[in-house]
């Protein structure tokens, strides 16, 4: 968009029953990018969820007091709009935001920059804690560093997603991250966390714990979506397998498998909208701490 601010436009402005600050030549393109990003809202790693970006509900969300301790986790697959829906809870709550798959994407990143497969778990352990792994909390949300460098743009490309799922089942390389998460909430003890085992495994005692889902169709449907949306073809019947097969692999797994943790409150995106599943959560965790 280019700033074109001409004397016309100031004159002009004396009119308007609202202050113009500068006028913009906006294309149709970026029309239809902005109108676009209404809807296709996308998880961090650049994967999926479509969920409805229009607003059910303009009531303000109240935030919780600033000495309340609390630790929020949100579990489910992939596609469920988990990450963008996290964010938003954090930030309608006043609280901060934990993304724990950026950690193990590091860790799959820091594997291939550093040549080693992702069957070598002992040097995949060994680089991952000499990288030692942190956020930069003053971005937002919070960008992760690996030996002492931002590394957010290397964690979403393509090679990344595609060794993360075995790296994420190296036991010592799980327990080296569960340790960390821990940490992280005793520096920031007004947290929401979301991961696949944050509920089950890493904060067994928090106090609310949500678990997202959607049916593979609708998250298929979605992946598709926002893959046509950003250029690409898709199959369906190739991305729905896709899905039921991380899904397996997720779920079977020894270690913090994917699991709905009995305490937790389940939320199926599939047919509700961003803000709908945001205000769902927001309420429940008012209802939890007696407000
Ligand atoms: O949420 P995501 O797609 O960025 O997660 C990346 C990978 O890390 C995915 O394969 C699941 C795995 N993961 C995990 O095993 N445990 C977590 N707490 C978070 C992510």
């Amino acid at each position: 968009m280019s700033p074109t601010s001409t004397p016309e436009s100031a004159s002009r402005n004396q009119d308007l029953p609202f202050e113009l600050i500068e006028v913009v030549e906006v294309s149709r393109t970026e029309i239809e990018v902005v109108a676009d990003m209404e809807r296709v809202v996308c998880d961090r790693d650049g994967a999926v969820a479509t969920l409805d970006r229009t607003p059910s509900d303009d009531r303000p969300m109240p935030t919780l007091p600033r000495d309340q301790r609390i630790v929020i986790t949100i579990d489910g697959p992939a596609g469920t709009g988990k990450s963008s829906v996290a964010r938003s809870l954090a930030k309608a709550l006043g609280l901060d935001f934990l993304d724990t798959g950026a950690m193990y994407r590091a860790a799959a990143a820091i594997a291939i920059d550093h040549g080693i497969p992702a069957s070598d778990a002992e040097a995949v352990v060994r680089e991952t804690t000499k990288a030692d792994l942190h956020f930069d909390w003053m971005k937002d949300p919070p960008t992760i560093l690996a030996f002492g460098k931002p590394i957010d743009h290397r964690i979403r490309s393509a090679d990344v997603g595609e060794i993360v799922s075995p790296i994420a089942t190296i036991k010592p390389l799980r327990e080296h991250m569960v340790r960390k998460q821990r940490i992280i909430a005793q520096q920031h003890p007004r947290l929401v966390t979301e991961g696949r085992d944050q509920g089950s495994v890493v904060f067994p005692d928090a106090a609310v714990k949500f678990y997202l889902d959607a049916s593979p169709d609708v998250r298929a449907r979605r992946r598709a979506e926002q893959l046509i949306a950003s250029g690409h073809s898709a199959d369906l019947g190739s991305i729905t397998a896709e899905i039921l097969d991380r899904d397996k692999r997720d779920s079977s797994r020894a270690d913090g498998p994917l699991i709905c943790p009995k305490d937790a409150i389940c939320v199926d995106t599939s047919d509700l909208a961003f803000d709908q599943v945001v205000r769902t959560l927001h309420r429940h965790v008012l209802a939890a701490v007696g407000r």
